[in-house]
């Protein structure tokens, strides 16, 4: 696997690549992770890794300072990955000045759910993953469905900004007892990644109930929120959407995702379930 930490060495390196897929991550690489990269060479002659840990994304007091950053660890797993070129540019090759023009998500994606709790996220996502389809220019590009808003944001942006660029979701990739793997699961205490699966078995309850036609979103919602906390979590929301656009779903509507956020202690899981 090349390394590239600069704009110019990987175009350079781009331009006799085929067709390219496009992994972007921010590293601490876990088997989420990996499967993106497994699957991207499925769908190009190219795969080409990104590892940045993106400012513009982190709110001050969240925890961008203490992102776990574990660079020769992952460069080893891309490796044995079969990742082609991995780019891994410093702050000042991203943002050689204060990033004046973003990508604006609209307010429908960038004030709910994620974008409710973290204004200004998915402007950042939006905009660092911009820059990245720009200085790489893949043909495909491959998101986890863990970050089921940022995916959709993400497709969003390509259409509407026409990007020729296919965007592939990648199934959750989650631990034997159910919890989705995350670069966060490291900061939880031994206790609390006892406790952390509870996430995802409220979810599967939650989706085993809109199977059996219960169609009462907000009560649903609300007893999940009460299991949650009643265990000793700070849930920010527990929220029954439609898959194609996570706006409130009408109670014939199919095709539902169930997406949550908690705190466990001082660390914030998210997951989602498509019913
Ligand atoms: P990061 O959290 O490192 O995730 C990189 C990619 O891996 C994202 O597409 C994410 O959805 C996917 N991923 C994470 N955990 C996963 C899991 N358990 N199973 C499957 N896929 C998983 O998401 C980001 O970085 C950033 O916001 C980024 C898109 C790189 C922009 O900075």
């Amino acid at each position: 696997m090349k390394i590239h930490d600069t704009i110019a060495g990987l175009r350079a390196a781009r331009s006799s690549a085929g067709r390219i897929a496009l992994v972007p991550t921010m590293g601490n690489l876990h088997d989420g992770h990996i499967a993106l990269m497994r699957q991207a060479r499925e769908h190009a002659d190219t795969v080409i890794a990104t590892i940045f840990v993106n400012r513009l994304q982190f709110r001050p007091g969240e925890d961008f300072d203490k992102y776990p950053r574990t660079f020769a660890a992952d460069c080893e797993r891309l490796t044995a990955a079969g990742v082609d070129h991995l780019f891994a540019p410093s702050e000042t090759e991203m943002y050689p000045r204060p990033q004046g023009y973003h990508v604006m998500p609209p307010p429908e994606q960038d004030d709910a759910l994620e974008g409710a709790v973290r204004p200004g996220h998915f402007r950042g996502v939006a905009t660092v993953v911009m820059k990245l389809f720009q200085i790489a220019q893949p043909q495909v590009a491959l998101f986890g469905k863990k970050d089921y808003q940022q995916l959709m944001v993400i497709r969003n942006m390509v259409q509407d900004l026409n990007l020729p660029i296919d965007i592939v979701g990648g199934e959750t990739i989650r631990a034997a007892d159910g919890l989705a793997l995350s670069s966060r699961n490291g900061y939880l205490t031994p206790q609390e990644r006892k406790e952390a699966p509870k996430l995802f078995h409220v979810l599967t309850k939650v989706v085993e109930k809109l199977q059996q036609k219960n169609r009462e979103f907000p009560v649903l919602e609300r007893l999940a929120v009460e299991e949650l906390n009643s265990c000793g979590w700070m849930t920010d929301y527990v929220a029954v959407r439609k898959k194609s656009d996570l706006q409130l779903p009408a109670a014939h509507d199919s095709g539902l995702v169930v997406l949550a956020a908690a705190k466990l202690g001082s660390t914030r899981l998210i997951d989602n379930l498509e019913v």
